[in-house]
């Protein structure tokens, strides 16, 4: 297994990407904030697969950078995990080619930098409501690797459903000419969805965290029955994720793409969660039946 090419200068990077896409190269991009996990590795080898798609070995790019202005003042940005080395290690294990990692939040938000991506609707609701400003920096953030990447396509896990379609759409609706793609949520043996959070977890505390996967699991299966009730089906994760000690930040079932809150759930209707354990916020989600 070779290592990536680590690259901690954005100009550089985009001379590189710039150059390569220039010449006909195919450009897959995985944009993460590290301390990476399954999770993250299967975005990086469906992105080796699409960056090889064009029938001549393409560009597999993972950037890794704690991005300042998605975090809310009293979030987790100080002790967010950072791991470089062993992040580089499981890059180069997944294929990837090569790596951005900016030294310092100014190298991608120069002084005088003052252009943000905003939304009307889907940043709306959920995620949007409970961290203010949080999509407008995800997104700005994303906007800027996009430019300095040149990818013809990019990989967000599914397990942050909001920040997927809220990327889909900027990408839609700016005509940056770049598929997002979205991949199914990795899960640990036990069914907890894997996320660099998951590591603020006491073995106390993971032990529990594995109710708000199987509280979902509870509503699919209630759903499949025959339950269509968005509010009873609702009622019962909260009721369970309670159960297991945690303070649910939110439960509600949406239409799947406008993530507006549905009555009765259809096929395809997405249940989400988000809910603290301790000072640790998880989230989940998965389509009804
Ligand atoms: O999902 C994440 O890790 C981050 O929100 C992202 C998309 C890398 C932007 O900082």
């Amino acid at each position: 297994m070779s290592l990536p090419e680590l690259i901690r200068d954005p100009a550089a990077w985009q001379r590189r990407c710039t150059a390569a896409r220039d010449g006909g190269t195919r450009i897959a991009l995985v944009p993460t904030m590290g301390y990476l996990h399954q999770g993250h590795l299967s975005l990086m080898r469906e992105a080796r697969r699409r960056a090889d798609e064009g029938g001549r070995p393409g560009l597999s790019l993972a950037t890794i950078f704690v991005n300042p202005t998605q975090f809310g003042p009293t979030e987790d940005l100080a002790r967010y995990p950072r791991d470089l080395q062993g992040d580089l290690a499981k890059c180069g294990a997944a294929g990837v080619d090569m790596v951005l990692a900016p030294d310092n939040p100014g190298a991608v938000y120069p002084k005088d930098f003052q252009t943000w991506v905003d939304f009307t609707e889907v940043s709306k609701g959920l995620c949007g409501d409970r961290r203010p400003g949080h999509f407008r920096g995800v997104a700005t953030v994303v906007a800027k690797l996009f430019g300095l990447s040149r990818p013809h396509v990019a990989l967000f896990g599914e397990k942050d459903w909001q920040q997927l379609r809220v990327l889909q759409r900027m990408a839609v609706d700016l005509d940056m000419g770049v598929e997002v793609v979205g991949m199914p949520i990795v899960r640990e043996a036990d069914g907890l969805a894997m996320s660099s959070r998951n590591a603020y977890l006491t073995p106390e505390e993971r032990g529990r965290a594995v109710a708000i996967s199987r509280a979902l699991g509870d509503a699919r299966r209630r759903a499949g029955e025959g339950e269509r009730d968005a509010a009873a089906l609702s009622r019962g994760i909260q009721a369970a994720v309670e159960a297991a000690g945690m303070r649910v930040d939110y439960v509600e079932l949406v239409h799947p793409e406008r993530l507006r809150p549905v009555e009765h759930a259809v096929p395809g209707t997405r249940a989400l969660v988000a809910a603290f354990l301790g000072r640790t916020r998880l989230i989940d989600n998965l389509a009804l039946p």
